[in-house]
């Protein structure tokens, strides 16, 4: 599968996550198989102002990808520039936001609020194509409530303004995370436009996965929360696909996975950041095992490397053994 002569080589795709996507969470996730990662949401606005924060942001040369850039913004000519300058990053893809639902983003006519005039969405787009030689995707909602679903007319905006794939979160704006994801709309747009169709909303199992992008008829399905203490989803639904089963996770290549983030935020935010970002992700990664709840407690304070490996340690790999002794003695 191919995305405007990126090859894409899973149909299930990282969906972006502000706070989320950094540099670390994507090279896990490519490397357990997502088909594509992106970047957190970027402000056009912060790009252009030359925001050290933001740019730092931007894909790496040294990630596994291939990985978008996502950037947001309401002004046509900023978002234009935006893109000239993210294409010179080591991004393969550049997407535009047109779902985020966060007032401070709407406010200013960006993200979601595109949805309510589609005309100025298309110029945006028009802009962010003819700036660059890459691909360039879009990500929309249904629409922006549910008296005005126009997924259907985003889609084809964008095909017109020379987009090269479009992912739709099947909830309006209006919802958030509320209620379900349509995946009856998504499977309209499937039908309705000729670029590649990313369907996302609520996938929560590699069989899930599967389900959804063979009934929706779309050409990839973006894993978002799902993925969050589950990276290893993507491996384990590329195996669903070529063998029909997968295997388990065990609790050292958790332990494993989480001490290989930690090494590479501590790159990122220096040590005592990076302990601190990692205290909801352990909640993630542990969330349904036994004695789950104790552990988390445990790493309210977490601040350093030394006391996270011996919290993993103590937590996933003394239990498994005891447990393994228990079972057979
Ligand atoms: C914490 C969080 C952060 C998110 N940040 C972004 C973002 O930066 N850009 C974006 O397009 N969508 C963002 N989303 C939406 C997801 O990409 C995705 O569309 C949504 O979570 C639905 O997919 P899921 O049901 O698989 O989680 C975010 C969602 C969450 C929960």
């Amino acid at each position: 599968m191919q995305i405007a002569g990126i090859k894409i080589k899973s149909r299930a795709v990282m969906a972006p996550m502000a706070g989320i996507t950094d540099f670390a969470f994507r090279s896990i996730v490519a490397e357990y198989g997502a088909g594509l990662v992106t970047s957190e949401l970027l402000s056009a606005n912060a790009i252009v102002r030359g925001s050290e924060k933001t740019i730092m942001m931007l894909p790496r040369p040294d990630e596994p990808g291939p990985v978008a850039a996502q950037i947001f913004g309401a002004d046509p000519e900023i978002m234009r520039e935006a893109a000239m300058i993210v294409s010179r990053s080591s991004c393969q893809i550049i997407d535009i936001n047109f779902g985020c639902p966060v007032k401070k983003v709407t406010k200013c006519g960006a993200g979601a609020a595109a949805l309510k005039d589609i005309k100025t969405a298309g110029r945006i787009a028009a802009a962010v194509v003819n700036s660059t030689d890459k691909p360039v995707t879009a990500k929309i909602r249904s629409g922006w409530g549910a008296e005005s679903v126009n997924a259907i007319e985003m889609a084809k905006t964008m095909e017109d303004a020379g987009v090269d794939a479009i992912t739709i979160h099947a909830r309006t704006a209006a919802q958030g995370y509320s209620g379900e994801a349509d995946w009856e709309l998504i499977s309209e747009v499937a039908r309705r436009v000729n670029i590649p169709v990313i369907g996302n909303g609520d996938i929560d199992s590699p069989e899930t996965a599967v389900e959804k992008l063979w009934s929706a008829g779309c050409d990839f399905v973006m894993i978002g929360r799902a993925a969050l203490g589950a990276p290893w989803i993507f491996r384990q639904f590329n195996e669903l696909c070529s063998t029909g089963s997968y295997g388990k996770i065990s609790n050292s290549e958790i332990a494993a996975v989480i001490l290989r983030q930690m090494e590479m935020m501590t790159g990122l935010y220096g040590e005592r950041n990076a302990a601190r970002k990692m205290r909801t992700r352990l909640g993630y990664y542990t969330r349904g095992l036994t004695g789950a709840a104790r552990f988390r407690k445990a790493v309210t304070k977490l601040e350093s490397a030394r006391e996270l490996e011996e919290l993993v340690t103590g937590f996933l790999l003394e239990k498994q053994v005891s447990a393994t002794y228990g079972g057979t003695g």
